[in-house]
């Protein structure tokens, strides 16, 4: 293992106001975005959407530092014939892929899950560094309503021996491990269960060897429960979510990097931004690497239709320069009623 190419990797991902487009939707998520917007599920559509993605130059040059693939993009050309890789790599962004084999429920304690993956990946990591991913994602879930330490520590073994793998293979994990935010319970839950999953996870990364100057971290925000009753505001989110980062996350870690999951576009920008503008002096880069509060407002501007592109790449470069100001703690809401 390189640590030190490794983290040269790393630090370019989260380079200063550039974070990360989560575009690793799996052929059966994907089509659930499709649906919404009246959009077939094959193989030629979902090409064309990730290439004028991948396309948007302003946005991919100046505010992305790196994408997440899906086994079928990154071996996938656009149009002309270029791969997808390449379009990337040239607008000065890094690849990654997302390895891992999605939660299945744990053996004996089913209403818990454990994300599986493991068996045959070292392999898996050989070809995808071939194809030229340079970074890889695996995420684990938690439910915070009923949270259970046979979970979190089978998850975070997990985590810990592929982000392990990744490292051995010159790849650079993102370690992602999740509360999920769709239940009823409140931020007090929420913050108590982050914290024992990011405790955790960052123990088993320690027994596993892995470089934490090698790694991103892409966690939850501490926020309330979708179905709670009492959302906590913009400011308590951004506080709580930074006290838990502090008491967690080493500050040999280069970046971290949140998933919206489930936050509208904007909510998923301000507390990005609040976060930044309250702590300018954190010791790791605090960036975004989302999936759907990026791309909402680009798929429905696309919808499918070719004569629509410019107007989604606008909606995709628009919600990617939101973000890379709220990186850096420059986002104002004012700036949203100007697009
Ligand atoms: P969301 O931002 O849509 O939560 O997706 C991020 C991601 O990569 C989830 O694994």
């Amino acid at each position: 293992m390189n640590v030190n190419e490794l983290n040269a990797i790393a630090k370019k991902m989260v380079a200063k106001g550039k974070g990360l487009l989560a575009a690793d939707e799996s052929t059966g998520t994907i089509k659930k975005r499709f649906d919404a917007i009246g959009v077939e599920n094959i193989e030629e559509n979902r090409r064309d959407y990730r290439e004028f993605m991948f396309r948007t130059d302003e946005a991919m040059k100046k505010y992305i530092g790196g994408v997440i693939l899906f086994d079928e993009t990154i071996r996938q050309k656009a149009k002309d014939g270029t791969p997808l890789v390449k379009l990337i790599e040239q607008a000065g962004a890094v690849p990654g892929i997302k390895v891992d084999k999605g939660a299945k429920p744990l053996a004996l304690e089913p209403a818990q899950t454990v994300t599986e993956g493991l068996d045959g990946l070292r392999e898996r990591l050989v070809e995808y560094h071939q194809l030229g991913a340079r970074f890889a994602k695996w995420r684990a879930t938690y439910d915070p309503t009923k949270p259970s330490y046979n979970s979190i520590n089978a998850n975070a073994q997990a985590l810990a021996r592929y982000a392990a793998l990744c490292q051995e293979n010159g790849i650079v994990p993102i370690v992602e491990p999740e509360v999920l935010m769709d239940y009823d319970n409140d931020i007090d839950a929420c913050e108590r269960v982050t914290e024992w999953v990011l405790k955790e996870t960052f123990q088993q990364l320690y027994y596993a060897n892995v470089a934490l100057e090698g790694m991103i971290l892409k966690p939850n925000m501490v926020i309330s429960g979708k179905k709670c009753p009492k959302q906590a505001g913009v400011e308590e989110v951004a506080e709580r979510t930074v006290k838990i980062l502090k008491r967690c996350v080493p500050p040999a870690v280069p970046g971290v990097a949140f998933l919206s999951g489930g936050q509208s576009d904007e909510e998923a920008t301000a507390h990005l931004n609040a976060m930044n503008v309250a702590h300018p002096d954190l010791p790791w880069a605090l960036t975004f690497s989302y999936g759907r509060a990026l791309q909402h407002a680009p798929q429905k501007a696309w919808s499918g239709k070719a004569e629509n592109v410019p107007a989604a790449q606008a909606a995709f470069t628009h919600r990617a320069k939101m973000n890379s100001l709220a990186a850096t703690g420059g986002w104002k809401k004012d700036m949203e009623k100007a697009a």
